[in-house]
């Protein structure tokens, strides 16, 4: 059977730290405040100009490098990204140009915080359907600049950053699994920014107005993850006919820790089996689960063989599990 193998991994975060403790000098809030309630300490910051593509392209290049692949071997870029550098042309296209992957298709997937979750399956799917044979699967993000800094509690829960991931059509045992994705359009309201697309126009009055504001309702998103989360992953457990015993690593989106881990718990997987790096990049969207995988790759927490659970939630809502053989 072929299956669609990650050969090389990479990532990029913009050189920037901002602290909790830089937070405390521009807010009403408190490091122990963050870190108690997300498991945050600091995030990186892409500075004014630095779009979402010039992120993505150093990650995808080091994940190349990893890969041994050249650019122009790639015949399709994924990129999944809610903080597009343009509304038009898509951050994939601003990446294969950067990247000099002149032979690719190029397209973007917008699942907020899942996106990296619809990106590697839709990668998947061209894969599997022998389409494609080499592709390259991005997670971008600047999501800061969408951000009121005045408005505490969605302010201190993102970063910005990249990471990507090359796969290859392999026949065997190793690579990605299953997939399962899903969506809930009814719960827009929980996750959401009005005002930027067609249904309402940035205007002069809105332009700094709560039209203009992530908003969130943190507490139904947090109940509602961490079901949808576990449901996800247990779902690919089940396609496989695998049980959580049989985890080597959880890979989650990197939201917040007491959702990770609250959605482990549910699923009975141990905590040192669960691979968190919040702590230093906070929430990046859809760039979290691959800059986690490069890191979990770059620290040994991955060995070949070992069978890995992604999984992640976001904006819209919506979820997403991939279950892949190392
Ligand atoms: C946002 C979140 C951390 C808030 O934690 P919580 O325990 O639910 O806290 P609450 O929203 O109930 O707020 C508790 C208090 O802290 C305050 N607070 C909110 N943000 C704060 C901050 N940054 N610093 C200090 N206090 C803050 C609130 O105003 C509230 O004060 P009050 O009790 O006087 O009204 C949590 O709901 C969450 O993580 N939700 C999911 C968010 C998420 O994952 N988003 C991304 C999805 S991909």
């Amino acid at each position: 059977m072929i299956r669609s193998r990650i050969i090389g991994t990479g990532s990029f975060l913009p050189p920037k730290v901002v602290t909790n403790f830089d937070l405390e000098k521009i807010m009403d809030t408190t490091d122990a405040w963050i870190q108690q309630r997300t498991g945050i300490k600091q995030r990186h910051i892409a500075e004014p100009g630095v779009g979402a593509a010039d992120l993505g392209a150093p990650a995808a290049r080091a994940a190349l490098d990893a890969a041994g692949v050249r650019p122009e071997d790639i015949e399709l870029i994924v990129c999944g990204t809610t903080s597009p550098d343009y509304l038009f042309p898509n951050t994939s296209c601003l990446i294969q140009h950067q990247i000099g992957a002149t032979r690719s298709a190029a397209m973007d997937v917008n699942a907020a915080c899942s996106g990296f979750m619809y990106a590697l399956s839709t990668a998947n799917a061209y894969v599997r359907a022998g389409v494609y044979k080499t592709v390259l699967v991005v997670g971008a993000e600047v999501l800061t600049y969408l951000l009121n800094w005045d408005k505490r509690d969605t302010a201190v829960l993102f970063g910005d950053g990249a990471g990507a991931v090359v796969l290859r059509a392999e026949k065997g045992e190793h690579g990605i699994l299953t997939t399962h994705l899903g969506a809930d359009g009814g719960a827009k309201d929980i996750l959401w920014m009005e005002a930027g697309g067609s249904k309402c126009k940035v205007t002069a009055e809105n332009v700094d107005g709560p039209e203009r504001d992530v908003r969130m309702k943190g507490t139904d998103l947090f109940k509602r993850a961490v079901v949808v989360f576990g449901e996800a992953a247990q779902k690919a457990l089940e396609a496989t006919n695998m049980t959580v015993a049989d985890i080597d690593l959880f890979i989650p989106h990197q939201a917040n820790t007491r959702i990770i881990y609250t959605a482990a718990e549910r699923l009975g997987l141990d905590r040192e089996k669960v691979f968190v790096n919040i702590d230093h990049v906070a929430n990046t969207t859809a760039a979290s689960i691959p800059i986690a995988i490069d890191e979990a790759l770059r620290t040994g927490r991955i060995h070949g063989g070992d069978i890995i659970m992604l999984a992640g939630f976001g904006a819209g809502l919506t979820w997403g599990s991939v279950l892949l053989r190392w």
